[in-house]
């Protein structure tokens, strides 16, 4: 099967399609044909190495112990581990696997639901990662409730994106920061209001949020924490930051604020849950959800889909068909 392979960290030129042996599923594993992978910004800091923490959390200090990328997925079911009960041949999933950037992959059965009834295979492979961050952060982060307001900074990308509609379905009132050509999408994903970053900064102004969903960090940690009612929490979420500690930087600043600040700053690390994943499937069924596609590529062009990525200013979800 055709697979892209890296034997070294580095930017998408160390990315090469190559044949390789066809992944065997484990006892409790499937074997996925690959049919769309998801891109994530994860993929590049992987692929690159980068943020280099990274490196010393077990990914591979010199070289990656990843040679083929990627987590989200979304596929056939071909081949099913001897102690497999939720799947057989045939049956359309998605959820998160390893090394999907590839025409076949595994994944743990746990972590693979039904793809959702009418959605195409690149908008399910769209779905994990992102999905279950947007939900998950205003779920348990936030614990948004109905009629509350939220800002999502950051608010036309893969988490984005979801997030605006997932906080819609949950009744919140959206502020949807964007930049000028995502302003019409944001506002067809149900924000209410709408700032467009290369007009207005939204830290200059006298409204207040119960809740700020952060993917930028372009403001300072004060000036966010200024914007919230007295019980108003801020969730940064942008593992950008630097070469050494990436997204950590923002992690390490919060526990040093918090004890200075009434607001609570509730920064959430996305997992894969089997039930998270079939909330999503149900609301993408029930019409309360949907992926933006913003472009795909081929599998054999995985690379130039991680470095739009990685440029910042991808719209909606980023896929790759195998
Ligand atoms: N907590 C977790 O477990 C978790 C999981 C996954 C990802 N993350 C983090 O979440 C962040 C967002 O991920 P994502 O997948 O949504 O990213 P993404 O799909 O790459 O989206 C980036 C978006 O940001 C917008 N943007 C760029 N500059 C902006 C600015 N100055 N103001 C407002 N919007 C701006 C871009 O729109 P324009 O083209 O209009 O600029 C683009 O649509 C990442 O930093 C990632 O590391 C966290």
């Amino acid at each position: 099967m055709k697979a892209i392979v890296q034997d070294s960290y580095g930017t998408p030129d160390v990315l090469e399609l190559r044949d390789v042996e066809q992944p065997e599923p484990g006892e409790r594993e499937v074997l996925l044909r690959v049919r769309a992978a998801g891109v994530n910004i994860a993929d590049w800091f992987i692929s690159t190495g980068t943020p280099y923490v990274l490196r010393l959390a077990g990914f591979g200090l010199r070289t990656p112990k990843r040679t083929t990328p990627g987590t989200d997925v979304a596929g056939e079911v071909v081949a099913v581990g001897a102690g497999v009960t939720r799947f057989k041949p045939g049956d359309e999933v998605f959820g998160e696997g390893r090394a999907t950037f590839a025409e076949y992959a595994c994944a743990d059965e746990d972590n693979l639901v039904a793809k959702p009834a009418g959605a195409t295979f690149e908008e399910a492979a769209g779905l994990p990662l992102a999905g279950l961050t947007a939900l998950q952060i205003l779920r348990d982060g936030a614990r948004l409730t109905e009629g509350q307001r939220l800002l999502v900074n950051g608010s036309s990308g893969g988490i984005g994106t979801y997030a605006v509609q997932i906080a819609k379905s949950m009744g919140a009132e959206v502020t949807a920061v964007c930049g000028p050509h995502n302003v019409d999408l944001v506002r067809e994903l149900g924000a209410d209001h709408v700032v467009d970053y290369s007009r207005e900064d939204f830290t200059r102004t006298s409204e207040r949020y119960d809740a700020i969903l952060d993917h930028i960090m372009n403001h300072p940690f004060s000036a966010l924490l200024g914007l919230l009612t007295p019980r108003g929490v801020f969730m940064p979420n942008s593992g950008n930051g630097g070469k050494w500690m990436g997204g950590g930087r923002h992690r390490i600043k919060a526990e040093l604020v918090k004890p200075f600040t009434r607001r609570r700053i509730a920064p959430v690390l996305a997992r894969t849950t089997r039930a998270d994943l079939e909330e999503l499937a149900r609301m993408v069924e029930s019409g309360h959800l949907r992926t933006v596609v913003g472009r795909t590529w081929p599998l054999s062009d995985a690379g130039r889909a991680l470095q739009h990525v990685a440029d910042g200013h991808a719209r909606g979800k980023v896929v790759v068909t195998a």
